[in-house]
């Protein structure tokens, strides 16, 4: 079962929405909301981790009758099962895409099975003191080196989720920037420290420079045998993590069906399994997994990930609009953008379509944001009152981790005042000062989640992934590689040698 291969501009919905989009143009949602009492009750949607309200849109119901037009008249219901099912979707790659495989605690792959296995056994040790350093000593520290998915998706989860957090201290080196590894040495004892190589090809320069920069700072103080208590790689090159000298019961395997941006469920995610423990590491895949069902079972109208799918590309093509904003309201998720930027702009940042054709539409996006109410203070203006039409995601969660309740009901206040004043701005006020005049009719989703959790978080992640897998099926792209990262490694290389 391969993906469908349909143009969508050459469907009826996509002329239809043309059509349809002319009249909506001028159509605002305050007009909407007065027209529509219960237009809230009816564009939401809940599962029982996330809940979306997606009523401050430019949309009518008739818009999302012909948005589902257009996802059924692209097969997206085909290319749903083609990925579940495990059909080498990603064509361009040879793969099969099979994140959600990751998950599935009632149809687990064995070998994914023996790998949580071996991360569950692991990271106890390591939390536990028993997996000790060369000097005896238990570990404090723990450093990612990675970079890409083998360095954003562990990094945000583990900072999302650092009120779950043990005593280890986790750091990430990411960057080749030799000044920044240095910083992090720094501070670390190397009798007490474990470094997880990751790095799903292990032939990604940065990776395999920053590595090899630790093992020698390393060995300066301690000696080679020691290099076995202390590194650990998590790859699909087997052979090439052997050659750095990581002994094979230190090695932790995925596989080429994970791709890297989507592979912090796999043992990518150690580095956060030991910070969190693998209980709550459990939570976060069995979250994800809610999430699944949800997308896999669910009618397209009262589907999370698919709406926004749809939404996206009503903006972005219908209305060109060039960037969609995310602001989550909670500092936790401060590494959360980043994250996203990858996994949504490396999946659909494509301008062949999946015959092989030049694309004359509009495909992914420019993701970008910050967290609320620091994005408030920084670049929220531009939202109100520039020329650009920005449709937002806020993310909220109903109560903090902490109590705090005079600070979380500012912060719930401060989230739902912007979603308003971008819905209705001074629409309705007298106001004789242009400049302090806001139009409104500015779009945007909340995304509701009750409490920060590794299963809510999870459910979250979860739909933001599927939600980009929608885009990429109906704009017929194909959305699980990344050509377009490799013209700059190979320059970088021939200007290394000149
Ligand atoms: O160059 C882009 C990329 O391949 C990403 O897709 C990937 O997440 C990152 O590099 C890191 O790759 P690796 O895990 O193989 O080191």
């Amino acid at each position: 079962m391969a993906l469908p291969k349909i143009n969508p501009t050459t469907t009826q919905s996509w002329s239809k929405l043309q059509d349809h989009f002319t009249a909506m143009e001028t159509v605002t949602m305050q007009t909407l909301f007065a027209t529509q009492t219960d237009r809230k009750e009816c564009m939401s949607l809940a599962t029982d981790l996330v809940s979306l309200d997606f009523s401050k849109n430019r949309i009518t119901s008739h818009t999302l009758d012909l948005l589902i037009q257009l996802a059924k008249e692209t097969k997206l219901d085909t290319a749903i099962a083609a990925q579940f099912n495990g059909a080498v979707i990603n064509e361009t790659e040879n793969r099969q895409v099979l994140h959600t495989a990751l998950r599935d605690f009632d149809a687990m792959k064995p070998e994914v099975v023996n790998t949580l296995d071996q991360m569950k056994r692991f990271s106890q040790a390591v939390i536990d003191g028993s997996h000790k350093g060369y000097t005896g000593k238990a570990i404090t520290d723990i450093v990612n080196i990675g970079i890409g998915g083998s360095d954003l998706g562990p990094a945000m989860v583990t900072e999302a989720l650092s009120f779950y957090k043990n005593h280890l201290n986790v750091h990430y080196i990411s960057n080749v920037d030799g000044d920044h590894v240095c910083e992090i040495l720094q501070k670390l004892d190397t009798q007490t420290t474990l470094f997880i190589v990751v790095s799903k090809t292990f032939t990604t320069q940065e990776t395999l420079t920053n590595a090899t920069t630790v093992r020698e700072w390393f060995l300066q103080q301690a000696g080679e045998k020691a290099i076995a208590q202390h590194f650990v790689a998590v790859s699909t090159n087997l052979s090439a993590v052997a050659s750095f000298g990581i002994l094979p019961q230190y090695t932790f395997t995925m596989w080429d069906w994970v791709g890297g941006r989507f592979s912090l469920w796999s043992a990518v995610g150690l580095s956060t399994c030991c910070a969190i423990g693998y209980s709550n590491f459990e939570l976060l895949l069995k979250g994800a997994h809610k999430m699944d069902c949800h997308f896999k079972s669910s009618e397209f109208s009262q589907n999370i990930p698919v709406i926004l799918g749809l939404l996206s590309i009503w903006y972005t093509n219908f209305f060109k609009a060039e960037t969609q904003a995310v602001l989550p309201y909670t500092q936790y998720l401060s590494k959360f953008v980043d994250y996203l930027q990858q996994a949504s702009m490396e999946s659909n940042g494509k301008s062949v379509d999946r015959n092989g054709s030049k694309i004359t539409y509009q495909t992914g996006p420019v993701v970008w944001g910050n967290t609320g109410t620091n994005a408030q203070h920084a670049f929220i203006q531009l939202l109100h009152q520039g020329t650009l039409l920005i449709p937002t995601d806020f993310i909220l969660c109903k109560a903090s981790l902490h109590g705090k309740k005079n600070h979380q009901d500012i912060l719930v206040a401060n989230c739902l005042a912007q979603t308003q004043a971008l819905l209705m701005g001074t629409h309705g006020e007298d106001i004789a000062n242009p400049y302090k005049v806001f139009q409104g009719n500015k779009p945007s989703n909340l995304i509701l989640i009750d409490q920060l959790s590794p299963e809510s978080l999870g459910s979250l992640l979860a739909m933001y992934e599927h939600k980009i897998f929608v885009e990429g099926a109906i704009l017929n792209i194909y959305s699980f590689d990344q050509f377009g990262v490799e013209l700059g490694k190979k320059l970088a290389n021939k200007q290394l040698r000149s």
